[in-house]
């Protein structure tokens, strides 16, 4: 029988380069959720305005500075945008093209070896970023290096983002006697608000507070948000990766099945909806 632990998985940035098409449509408009909340501890905090000069560190598609420019902030703030996947930068290059983000620098760059100077910004933020980085601690300390004195700070990371246990509980029905459990990318030191709090005031920074953000993933019908979710699964998974086609499709089929039944219709009459819960911490240097 399967123990059903989990640990965290260092990610390859190929992985990354494989989900950056997806990445978007796959959650569903949570990964906007979550920056909002971001960014509503940063007005309370420390506002960001057009004096500020913003790092968007493991930018993926640029989510941050999306959600920073479409604030109408005039002229708009600097903001650079840095991820360790080529296919992110991609992404997000189209879109400081597309839609003419003069003051955005798009850069492919590792979050624990910034290339940065000490104290550039103003606002350092990683959304749902530094929490999965293989050396978390580096990545946190590399943000505080290039922040200024009193800069801000917002990450966030995931309490539960409900595909694990459906997968979890598929790979118990499907494989019963399998002897070792299975591997997931789950980071169990950002998974409370508590140790949250104590990652950020570990790596130097005050005034710290953590809440969870329920968020939802919206997909049009649940056939859709269960194929994405496994299609995640089959990515980051070492144990789900390392199957031959076949045994892949016998343990999708339960998956699926589990995941179809954590969508349920969206209020607005307009497809199906899970929500997942965040954790958005943020602190001063
Ligand atoms: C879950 S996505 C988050 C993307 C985006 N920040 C958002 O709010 O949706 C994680 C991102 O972290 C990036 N990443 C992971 N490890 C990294 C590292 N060591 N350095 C830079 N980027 C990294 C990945 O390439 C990916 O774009």
């Amino acid at each position: 029988m399967a123990t059903n632990t989990t640990e965290k998985v260092n990610l390859p940035s190929q992985v990354f380069d494989e989900l950056a098409k997806r990445y978007e449509n796959g959650l569903g408009g949570a990964q906007i959720d979550i920056v909002r909340g971001i960014l509503s501890h940063s007005k309370d905090k420390y506002p960001i305005d057009s004096n500020s000069i913003v790092h968007d560190n493991a930018c993926g598609p640029a989510v941050v500075t999306n959600q920073i420019l479409s604030q109408g902030i005039s002229p708009p703030p600097h903001i650079f945008a840095t991820d360790y996947a080529e296919g992110m930068i991609n992404v997000a290059n189209c879109y400081k093209e597309r839609n003419s983000w003069d003051t955005v620098t798009v850069q492919h760059m590792d979050g624990q070896s910034l290339t940065f100077e000490d104290e550039k910004f103003t606002h350092s933020i990683s959304s749902l970023g530094v929490f999965m980085f293989p050396d978390e601690k580096k990545g946190l300390s590399e943000m505080y290096r290039t922040l200024k004195p009193g800069g801000w700070i917002g990450v966030s990371s995931w309490k539960d983002v409900r595909w694990p246990t459906a997968a979890l509980a598929a790979y118990e029905k499907v494989f019963p006697d399998a002897k070792d459990p299975m591997v997931l990318p789950l980071a169990k030191n950002w998974m409370d608000p508590e140790s949250c709090e104590r990652n950020l005031r570990e790596a130097g920074f005050q005034d710290v507070k953590a809440e969870v953000l329920p968020c939802a993933n919206r997909q049009p019908n649940a056939k859709v948000g269960a194929s994405i979710f496994a299609g995640f699964l089959k990515q980051i998974s070492p144990t789900a990766r390392a199957w031959d086609e076949k045994t892949w499709e016998r343990y999708a089929e339960c998956l699926s099945g589990l995941i179809e039944e954590m969508f349920a219709p969206s209020a607005d009459g307009n497809g199906v909806e899970v929500t997942l819960y965040a954790i958005v911490t943020s602190g001063r240097k």
